[in-house]
Order: C-alpha cells, then sequence, then structure tokens
C-alpha cells in the first residue's frame, strides 16, 4: 500500500477550474458501492493488501454478513451505500449501470472513484445517449459526479479472474488492464492500485476514450497482456462502425 502520493498541490487539480483539487494524502480504506461478483472480488485483492474495506449493497448490511466474515477484520459492511463512500478513502462503484443514479454524491465530492460499469441493456434498459454514443458509462457516473475523479477500470475482466489471473511484476503472463480519466492524478492512483493487485496498468485519457474498452471492443474480457492490450485499444471500433 502506499500511504502518501502527495504530487505538489499547486501541479494537480488543474483539471477544470472552480473543480476541486485531487490531493491524495493516505489511502487506507476502499469503500464499496456495491458488493457482488465485482466487488466481493476487489474487496478480497484490497484485503489482502492491506486496506480495510467498507461494502454496501442495496439489499442492506445483513445480506453481506457471509462475506464479511470471510473478509476478516480489515472488512465491514456500511448500513448504506453513503455510510460506505463517507468512509472511502478511495471509492468503487461496481453496481448494475441502471442504479449509477442512486450513487451517493455528497460523500465523494473529492475523492476518487473507481468505476467498473459496462452496458447491457437487456439489464440496464436502454440509454438513449449510450445507444447513440453521445457518451460513456464512465462519463454518465463523472456527470453524476461532478465533484470526484472518476477513474474506469475492472470493466473488462471476468470477476472471478481479479484474484485468479493476478500476477506478480515481470511475469511473461501478467495482464494488462486499462485506468481511464480525465484526471491524471486519480489515474496514476489507481495504475497502482491496479499495479499492487497484480494487473499492469494501461493509461487511457481522457474518459471519453474508454468507450474503446467498452462491451464487445477487442480487448474486451480478453487475457491481454498490456501491449496487446495497447493494440487491441489502438483498433477499437465504435458500435455505428462495427
Ligand atoms: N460480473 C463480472 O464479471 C463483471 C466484469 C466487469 C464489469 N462488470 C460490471 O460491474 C458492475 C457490477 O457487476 P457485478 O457482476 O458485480 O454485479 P452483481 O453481482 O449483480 O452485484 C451488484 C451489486 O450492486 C448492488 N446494488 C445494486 N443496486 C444498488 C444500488 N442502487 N445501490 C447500492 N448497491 C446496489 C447489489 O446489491 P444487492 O445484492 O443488495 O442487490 C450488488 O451488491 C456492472 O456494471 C457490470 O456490468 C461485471
Amino acid at each position: 500500500m502506499w500511504s502518501s502520493l502527495v504530487e505538489d498541490p499547486r501541479r494537480i487539480g488543474g483539471w477544470n477550474a472552480g473543480r476541486p483539487a485531487c490531493v491524495v494524502m493516505a489511502m487506507t480504506t476502499l469503500g464499496l458501492i456495491g458488493a457482488g461478483h465485482i466487488g466481493s472480488q476487489i474487496a478480497r485483492k484490497a484485503v489482502g493488501q492491506g486496506y480495510d474495506v467498507v461494502l454496501s449493497n442495496r439489499r442492506g448490511p445483513e445480506v453481506l454478513q457471509d462475506l464479511i466474515a470471510e473478509l476478516g477484520p480489515r472488512a465491514r459492511a456500511a448500513g448504506s451505500p453513503a455510510e460506505a463512500a463517507e468512509a472511502a478513502d478511495l471509492a468503487v462503484v461496481t453496481i448494475p449501470l441502471k442504479a449509477i443514479d442512486t450513487v451517493p454524491v455528497a460523500p465523494l465530492v473529492g475523492k476518487i472513484v473507481i468505476d467498473t460499469n459496462n452496458y447491457y441493456p437487456q439489464r440496464d434498459g436502454q440509454i438513449p445517449a449510450l445507444d447513440q454514443e453521445q457518451t460513456t458509462t464512465s462519463e454518465l457516473l463523472q456527470a453524476h459526479l461532478p465533484q470526484s475523479f472518476v477513474v474506469k477500470a475492472f470493466n473488462h475482466i471476468q470477476a472471478a479472474q481479479i484474484t485468479t489471473a493476478a500476477r506478480p511484476a515481470g511475469d511473461p503472463d501478467r495482464r494488462g488492464l486499462v485506468a481511464a480519466s480525465d484526471h491524471a492524478t486519480a489515474l496514476s492512483v489507481v495504475a497502482r492500485l491496479l499495479d499492487a493487485f497484480g494487473f499492469d496498468a494501461v493509461p487511457v485519457q481522457p474518459l471519453s476514450e474508454s468507450w474503446r474498452i467498452q462491451r464487445d471492443t477487442p480487448g474486451y474480457v480478453q487475457p491481454y497482456s498490456a501491449p496487446q492490450l495497447v493494440h487491441a485499444l489502438a483498433i477499437a471500433k465504435r458500435y455505428r462502425a462495427m
């Protein structure tokens, strides 16, 4: 774990005038909004890396008790998503895309928020702005959380592989995973998290380019190394061009 990724605050926060700077002091607690396939796997890796994790869901903390018991003393269930967001040094939104409007805004102001979401119309309903490719899933979350620093990550790996595919740095089978953001500092924080979890980060900027790893693109859920993933991103096509 890192404890003081602090760049010169005068050099960060130049994202947009009027928005708060992303000043990363110490990251010890991951707050998860969503504790399903992906949320539980991120929690497992995070606990293994020495983080505390605070998990939340839709149905309430009682249904998380088995997972909390498995994760051990570093984990607790929040009474609500807002409580998990409040506790987070680094937050993760990992719920069905159709529910992102329910993500609490105020407790995430000024925080880095990892977004794992993908768009599946059969699950999420039709979202015209996505159907017409006017925006991306993560830009929708960024628009909902205008004073947070959204980083898309973990959206193109099957949940189980977050633990099974992790490899140490330098391993020839190490897999690449995208970290996409408008904000360089937030992106570098998540890149370091990916590295600690056992993956090579492939940075993508700006966030609007994250369509390159959306559902059905060449790199989506493929077990690619970082160079292979860079190539897959480069050859990705918009849905309208497929
Ligand atoms: N599964 C994968 O392999 C995979 C891979 C990459 C990306 N993704 C994407 O990651 C996201 C999460 O996928 P998943 O497979 O982990 O989903 P999942 O297993 O269905 O879990 C969803 C979690 O979100 C919670 N939730 C639902 N609505 C909520 C709300 N309004 N507020 C707070 N929590 C809420 C659920 O709580 P309850 O259980 O109480 O309903 C559950 O804990 C999706 O966008 C998915 O497309 C999934």
